[in-house]
């Protein structure tokens, strides 16, 4: 006699709200959610970015504000981006200590306090008149190792300031090692690095190059960011800088890379973090403004994909307003 099974019924948790509420597999929380903000030199008022509707770069004055916002809504941490007034060949701003994000440092760790975590972008290419992300060779080509003295020296001073996390985003190879004997050098054996391990040459990054000013004045990045096409370079990638020293790794961009996202989460033992970058904001906004995405949904649903693939943390436009919401 063969037994009677009931058929399986999947959409029993699938009833309501609060089935589906106690059942999700993945959930956000504010606190997983990092604000990349711009800060510019030399300027009166925010100045909007064309490309990214309700994001602006800002004054030191109206980043205190906004920050203070994004502490209110609970977010994890905030990141910050500067744009000189002066840019150079060697990037002098970056490693000023009366630079922009130096001053607006200070500024939000007195204002701020341990609230949430302050950290700082450490790179060269808002600061280089050719707008790459290291020095240059004679021959015009970036030199990756005395481009590491410029980056150890940009992490010591953002340190000094008050940076809690210097996150180094240039993909030269050795700037972990570089940077956290610099720091420890210098005293900062707590402050910790984010490493932007696995950073691909990726055409999402558009938008950011107008709001950071940093668009590269010749050729591409591709010489030192990642190739869109590998994914096992990648592990290779965040073991190394593991091993110089990271004590958090990121994938960037995040939506194209979600499998990326996944095999670095399942490899590390360490906090992943994954940045959904620029361009996949202004894709959203874009769409939603002609009436051809659902706006919140398609927040929502991106940044649940980030954390499903496997991301502890995000870095996102958005993390102010969704961390409201969450609250
Ligand atoms: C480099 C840097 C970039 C981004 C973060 N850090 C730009 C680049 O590599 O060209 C991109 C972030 C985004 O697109 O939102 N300092």
């Amino acid at each position: 006699m063969s037994a009677q099974f009931p058929v399986a019924r999947p959409r029993r948790l699938r009833r309501t709200p609060a089935l589906r509420r106690l059942t999700a597999e993945t959930r956000l929380a504010p606190a997983d959610m990092i604000l990349p903000m711009f800060v510019k030199e030399g300027i009166a008022e925010p100045q909007p970015i064309g490309s990214m509707p309700g994001v602006v770069q800002h004054t030191r004055e109206s980043l205190r504000k906004a920050a203070h916002e994004a502490v209110e809504a609970g977010v994890g941490g905030i990141i910050l981006f500067g744009v000189p007034i002066l840019k150079d060949a060697v990037g002098s701003g970056a490693d000023a200590s009366d630079g922009i994000v130096q001053s607006a440092v200070r500024d939000l760790v007195a204002d701020l306090g341990d609230s949430t975590v302050i950290m700082t972008d450490a790179c060269l290419d808002e600061f280089t008149d050719h707008g790459h992300c290291g020095v240059l060779t004679a021959s015009g080509e970036v030199d990756n190792d005395a481009t590491l003295e410029r980056y150890a020296s940009v992490a010591v001073s953002q340190a000094a300031a008050g940076s809690a996390v210097i996150a180094p985003s240039g993909m030269m190879d050795g700037q972990v090692e570089a940077i956290r004997s610099a720091l420890d050098a210098a005293g900062h054996e707590n402050v910790s690095i984010l490493g932007y391990s696995v950073k691909y040459a990726s055409a999402f990054y558009g938008p950011f190059r107008e709001a950071a000013e940093c668009a590269p004045q010749f050729g591409d990045r591709a010489s030192y960011q990642q190739d869109p096409a590998n994914a096992d370079e990648s592990l290779r990638e965040a073991f190394l800088d593991l091993d110089e020293g990271a004590d958090m790794v990121m994938v960037k961009p995040a939506g194209a890379y979600l499998d990326i996202v996944r095999r670095v989460r399942d490899a590390v033992d360490v906090p992943v973090a994954a940045y959904q970058v620029s361009g996949e904001y202004a894709m959203i906004e874009a769409a939603a403004a002609n009436g051809w995405l659902d706006r919140d949904r398609t927040i929502m649903e991106s940044l649940t994909a980030i954390r499903r693939a496997g991301a502890d943390m995000i870095l996102t436009y958005y993390a102010t307003e969704v961390a409201r919401k969450l609250g």
